[in-house]
């Protein structure tokens, strides 16, 4: 995805663009362990794991001009090395329900095709009807498989892209037709 523009509510227009983390500065392990504690009830990270996250796996930005506005967070597959999880994704919340989303994820999957990863998994709560129709929109398919958090009995739903060509365009959506 390049760079595009949007225009908010109040007129003001920013630059959206995706990039990956090359390097895990203190300012982005505080950015990580923010956005994170803006999205989920419960926090993923510590300093110490948002760090090992920026060194160790991948972590992808979606800024307008200089903000960083969201977060996706890879490790790549330890039994199958060309296959990645996303662990956590979310976008700060005024920032929600504009489309970004889709860009977003549309921009991680390009980035890991481009080096040679062949698929992307990832689990989403049964419920969070937003984010398994981003998923869904731009190629992810449910494999059937469940986890159920002992704790809460919360469902989450297993799904699978396949980082075909093909699979990287979103499909055309009823509610704008
Ligand atoms: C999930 C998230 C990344 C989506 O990004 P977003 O920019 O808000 O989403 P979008 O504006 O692209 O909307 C996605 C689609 O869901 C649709 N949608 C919104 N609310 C919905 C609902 N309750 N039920 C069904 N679809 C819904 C939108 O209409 C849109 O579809 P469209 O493109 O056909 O119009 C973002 O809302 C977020 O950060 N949420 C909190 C964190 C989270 O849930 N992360 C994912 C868990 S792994």
């Amino acid at each position: 995805m390049e760079s595009f523009r949007i225009v908010t509510d109040a007129g003001i227009e920013y630059a959206i663009h995706v990039e990956e983390v090359t390097e895990a500065r203190e300012e982005l392990i505080r950015t990580l362990i923010e956005i994170d504690l803006q999205t989920f009830s419960e926090s993923t990270f510590s300093h110490y794991t948002a760090a090992a996250f920026l060194r160790y796996g991948r972590v992808f930005l979606l800024s307008a001009d200089d903000m960083v506005i969201g977060t996706c967070v890879c490790m790549r597959c330890w039994d199958r090395p060309n296959e990645v999880n996303i662990v956590s994704m979310g976008i700060r919340p005024g920032w929600r329900g504009r489309g970004l989303g889709q860009k977003f994820v549309l921009g991680v999957l390009d980035r890991l095709r481009s080096k040679g990863l062949r698929a992307v998994n990832l689990m989403v709560g049964d419920d969070n009807r937003r984010a398994i129709k981003l998923y869904q929109d731009v190629g992810f398919q449910p494999t059937g498989g469940e986890n159920i958090d002992p704790r809460t009995g919360e469902r989450f739903l297993v799904l699978r892209a396949q980082l075909h060509a093909s699979s990287l365009t979103p499909l055309p959506s009823p509610t704008r037709d």
